[in-house]
């Protein structure tokens, strides 16, 4: 495990003259629809194309951590653990709602620019700022007994600290919870995902809601937008059922329960169903990067794409060469 603090940005992250980082929370209500694995796979992507990325994981399944090498507390000497457990994004929120000492996010977070990127040039860095179970557990607890304004607890510690980062995303639990407020009142934009499956409209629906909601909630400090909704395990056209087509017309805001206005602005490019990509997590390394020239390494380069072109980023910073693995070599 790597446990120096990301050193390509040590200089760079309280410097107050940098721009602050984009935020991208990826969120729904809907569990297990592929929240987590967008998240890595779009923020390796991200650094592949030069940009510096920042993996916040505000979850108490710390998933992903896990799918970027990183799992906390499991150090066999009990002060060791110890001290790598303060490096948990949940211990952090704790200390930073009671205004108590706590690390600076860059001395909490794991640089995984080495171990996940290896074999690539012109890449940005990679970090991970990781969860832990206990503490984020406990992290949430406190949010609770709080007043609403402290829910942009996290945007505050990011928008000091994690400059020199372009973009932060935050992998987020499933449900409507204290927890995710908090992530959507960190971020500037939202993704949502949706399977197709018909339960899955619903939470994008629910989330795409409580994105509106911020704004109010927050008394205005906080204005996240709803950048649009990826269709993740996507099957094949050949393979379409009645379902598959229901989803895709309520992703654009015809069907099922979506009301006029309230589509979820589909990406166009879909991520397929892959065992390459699940398979992925118990390597520590995304499908995009063990893949980049596979289909599904292609899909997501599909999806970065549409997501700076939707927030206007110009094209021309992120291009880079076709990389070849060793990985896919052996895969071919
Ligand atoms: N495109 C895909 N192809 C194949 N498997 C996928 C794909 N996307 C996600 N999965 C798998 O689906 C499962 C759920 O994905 P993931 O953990 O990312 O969902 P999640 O929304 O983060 O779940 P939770 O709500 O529990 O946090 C995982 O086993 C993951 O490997
Ligand atoms: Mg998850």
């Amino acid at each position: 495990m790597t446990t120096a603090p990301a050193s390509a940005l040590d200089a760079a992250a309280d410097d107050a003259t940098l721009p602050a980082p984009l935020v991208i929370a990826i969120a729904t209500q809907k569990g297990g629809v592929g929240k987590t694995t967008t998240t890595v796979n779009l923020g390796a992507r991200l650094a592949l194309a030069g940009y510096n990325v920042l993996i916040v994981d505000l979850e108490p399944q710390a998933q992903a951590g896990t799918a970027l090498g990183i799992t906390l507390g499991g150090l066999p000497d009990p002060a060791e653990n110890e001290a790598e457990l303060q490096r948990s994004l949940g211990f952090i929120l704790q200390m930073a709602l009671q205004k108590f000492p706590r690390p600076h996010l860059k001395q909490a977070m794991f640089d995984r620019t080495e171990e996940v990127l290896e074999g690539f040039e012109g890449n940005g860095a990679l970090c991970v700022l990781a969860s832990e179970e206990a503490s984020m557990s406990a992290a949430q607890n406190a949010f609770v007994t709080k007043p609403y304004k402290e829910t942009a607890t996290l945007r505050h510690i990011l928008l000091q600290e994690a400059r020199g980062f372009h973009f932060v995303l935050i992998d987020t639990p499933p449900a409507v919870s204290h927890l995710n407020a908090v992530a959507l009142a960190a971020a500037d934009y939202v993704v949502t995902v949706c399977i197709p499956e018909y339960q899955s409209i619903k939470g994008a629906l629910v989330l795409s809601a409580a994105t509106h909601a911020v704004e109010t909630n927050t008394g205005g400090e906080c204005k996240p937008q709803l950048l649009g909704a990826l269709l993740n395990r996507s099957n094949p056209e050949s393979a379409w059922t009645t379902q598959d087509i229901d989803i895709r017309n309520a992703m654009i805001g015809d069907g099922i329960n979506a009301e006029p206005g309230r589509g979820l602005f589909p990406f166009v490019t879909d991520v397929r169903r892959d065992v390459r990509i699940s398979e992925s997590y118990i390597y520590g390394r995304p499908a995009v990067v063990r893949f980049p020239n596979h289909s599904c390494g292609k899909q997501y380069t599909g999806v970065v794409e549409e997501i700076l072109d939707r927030i206007e980023l110009p094209r021309q910073k992120w291009t880079i060469a076709d990389p070849v693995l060793m990985e896919e070599n052996a895969d071919a």
